[in-house]
C-alpha cells in the first residue's frame, strides 16, 4: 500500500475524525507569513519551487519557511515536519518538480471529502511567496532524514 493509500485508509476509518481534527470549514487561525525579501511571485502559482538552491532566496526562504509551518501546518503534520502520525509526515514528498506538484495541489485544493475538512485549503489563508517558502524548508528537512 503507498503512502497516500495509507492515509485514505485511515481516513476512511475515522481515525482522524475520531481525534478532533477534522473542523468545519474556516476554522483556521491562519498566522500572518512576513515574506520581505522574498522575490515576489505573482498572483499565477508557478509548477515548480523558485526558492530552491541555486536561488539567491534559498537560506531566506528556509528561514521564513519554518517559522510558518511551525506557525500554520505544525499542528497537523508536526512539530518541525516530523509527524507525530495524524497527518504525512512530509519529509516524504517526492523532492523536486515531483513533490512540488502535489503539494501545490494539496495546499491550493487541501483534502476535503464529503463535506469534511481534513486539511484547509491553505492557499486561501497563505500567499504563494510563503507557502514556497514552506515547501522550501520541508525539503531542507528532508535532507536531514537519515540522521
Ligand atoms: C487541520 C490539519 C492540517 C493542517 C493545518 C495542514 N494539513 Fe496538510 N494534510 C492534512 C491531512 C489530514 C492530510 C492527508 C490528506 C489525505 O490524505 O487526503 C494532509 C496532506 C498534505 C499534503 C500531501 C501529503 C502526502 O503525502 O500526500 C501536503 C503536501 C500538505 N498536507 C501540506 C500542508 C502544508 C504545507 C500545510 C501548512 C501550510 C498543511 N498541510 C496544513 C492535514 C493538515
Amino acid at each position: 500500500m503507498n503512502k497516500h493509500n495509507f492515509w485514505r485508509t485511515l481516513l476512511a476509518a475515522g481515525v482522524l475524525g475520531a481525534s478532533g481534527l477534522v473542523m468545519g470549514h474556516g476554522d483556521v487561525t491562519p498566522q500572518a507569513v512576513d515574506i520581505k525579501g522574498l522575490e515576489p511571485l505573482g498572483e499565477e502559482w508557478l509548477d515548480e519551487n523558485p526558492y530552491r538552491k541555486p536561488s539567491d532566496n534559498y537560506d531566506l526562504a528556509v528561514k521564513i519557511g519554518d517559522s510558518a509551518y511551525n506557525q500554520n501546518c505544525a499542528r497537523c503534520h508536526g512539530l518541525e515536519a516530523i509527524s507525530g502520525g495524524i497527518a504525512p509526515d512530509l519529509r516524504m514528498l517526492e523532492p523536486d518538480l515531483d513533490g512540488d506538484e502535489w503539494f501545490k495541489e494539496r495546499v491550493i485544493n487541501g483534502a476535503v471529502r464529503d463535506g469534511a475538512v481534513y486539511m484547509p485549503r491553505m492557499a486561501d489563508y497563505l500567499s504563494q511567496e510563503a507557502l514556497w517558502a514552506i515547501r522550501t524548508y520541508i525539503e531542507s528537512r528532508r535532507d536531514l532524514m537519515e540522521e
